[in-house]
């Protein structure tokens, strides 16, 4: 993919993000691990492995051994509508629509009045075998229309949204039965009775646009947190070979806390860091000494409508660069700080800083949840962005490449810690 747009619009589900980063990979001579076999690595090889179809970890090993990992990671989710089982709700009338749940924390009006569909994967039998298929119902399909001014005057004053009335898309009137089944069945080229199971989420319709007196802006849905995979993704394969082993990381269900198999709090991680060490003969413990994380997930610009929300000294702009975290929330510490630091000077990129307001608390992030699985110097950053978990975000045009450009110079560096003296 040429640019963030083009990807984001290739990507209307977290499994569609994967299947694109792991297209990419192949194209550039990337070889498939499986987890449920053995590997065999060589110095100089480049492999990714995926895990539930959601998740991904990609890494090249040097050809003369390696001192520890760098390692970024990012998460492939975003909130959005998640289709239930049992989705058709016939009326009221002869409406039809979908029951659909909460998935992460959503801002619910933006969802509203624009054209939707349904992205995902339905697992289909086959003759021998049950299999994974990816779906995209590539049409203005389903729209969660607002009730009219006249009926609700309360509309513009503070309005609490009600998930199991007011979040309900519409998708026809008068359908037979087992309508959306069959769409999502015809999508994925089998029949109705042969899907299985499901993971089915609504994604907006409209395509990223790049925006502004002079283009300054990029907006599309799930830039938090496709913009920083993206930003690292891409950092990751322009990078030189160094003496440390680069490592290229998509978690699922950050935005659900992360505890799952393909989740930051399961064990994909950790368990690439200790079948590699252990294919390559490495102590796996010095290894992760050595070891350094970016913690990659979009922060707050200061908002130019509401930048009372902002910290008096922390107060990001968009194009303005990466933005550490700080917090207790955040796995940033003085020396992950400095380290990063360091990198983006070396890359010749701006660093900005983030911090809650004192009496805010924040989300939280990758960092810290990953540290809990294997522990090492790790830093939380993310690209400024506004309306974060709307489902269509505003961030900084300039800033992906500033991404990319840390990324790379991270990954071209060999971090080494020695009881409080980093070289990198
Ligand atoms: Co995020």
């Amino acid at each position: 993919m040429n640019n963030l747009l083009e990807f984001l619009a290739a990507s209307p589900s977290r499994f569609h993000a994967v299947e694109n980063f792991r297209k990419e990979l192949e194209a550039a001579g990337y070889t498939r691990l499986t987890e449920s076999k053995s590997w065999s690595l060589t110095p100089g090889g480049k492999y990714y492995v995926t895990r539930n179809g959601s998740a991904l970890l990609a890494f090249r090993v040097p050809k003369a051994g390696f001192a520890g990992f760098m390692i970024s990671a990012s998460h492939s989710d975003a909130p959005c509508l998640r289709v239930k089982e049992n989705a058709e709700l016939t009326g009221p009338e002869t409406y039809v629509r979908l029951n659909v749940e909460k998935y992460g924390g959503m801002l619910c009006a933006p969802w509203m009045d624009r054209p939707l569909t349904v992205a995902g994967r339905v697992l289909v039998q086959t003759e021998n075998a049950i299999e994974t298929r990816l779906v995209y119902v590539d049409k203005d399909l389903l729209m969660i229309p607002n009730v009219a001014i006249h009926m609700n005057r309360a509309a513009n004053d503070g309005y609490k949204y009600d998930l199991k009335c007011d979040m309900v898309p519409l998708l026809g009137l008068g359908l037979e039965k087992g309508s959306f089944r069959s769409i999502i069945a015809r999508t994925a080229g089998c029949a109705p009775e042969d899907i299985l199971g499901t993971d089915l989420f609504l994604c907006p319709r409209q395509r990223g646009v790049q925006w502004g007196a002079a283009d300054e802006f990029v907006s599309a849905p799930a830039l938090d947190d496709l913009q920083c995979a993206y930003g690292c993704f891409h950092g990751f394969l322009a990078a030189s070979e160094s003496e440390s082993l680069p490592v290229f990381a998509l978690l699922d269900n950050e935005e659900v806390g992360s505890l799952t198999k393909q989740g930051a709090d399961g064990t994909f991680l950790a368990d690439l860091v200790s079948r590699v060490c252990a294919a390559m003969g490495r102590d796996r413990a010095e290894a992760v000494a050595n070891s350094f994380l970016v913690s990659a997930d979009n922060a707050h610009a200061v908002h130019p409508n509401h930048p009372e929300y902002h910290d008096a000294t922390h107060r990001p702009v968009m194009n303005g660069g990466p933005v550490i975290k700080h917090g207790v929330r955040y796995a940033t510490d003085g020396a992950a700080q400095a380290v990063f630091t360091a990198l983006c000077k070396r890359a010749g990129v701006p660093v900005q800083h983030f911090s809650n307001r004192s009496d805010l608390a924040g989300g939280s992030t990758l960092g810290n949840i990953s540290n809990s699985h294997l522990s090492m110097n790790t830093v939380d950053i993310g690209l400024a962005q506004l309306a974060m978990h709307s489902c269509f975000e505003t961030a900084g045009a300039r800033d992906t490449d500033y991404l990319i450009q840390a990324m790379t110079a991270f990954y071209s560096a060999s971090f080494r810690e020695e009881n409080g003296t980093f070289t990198l």
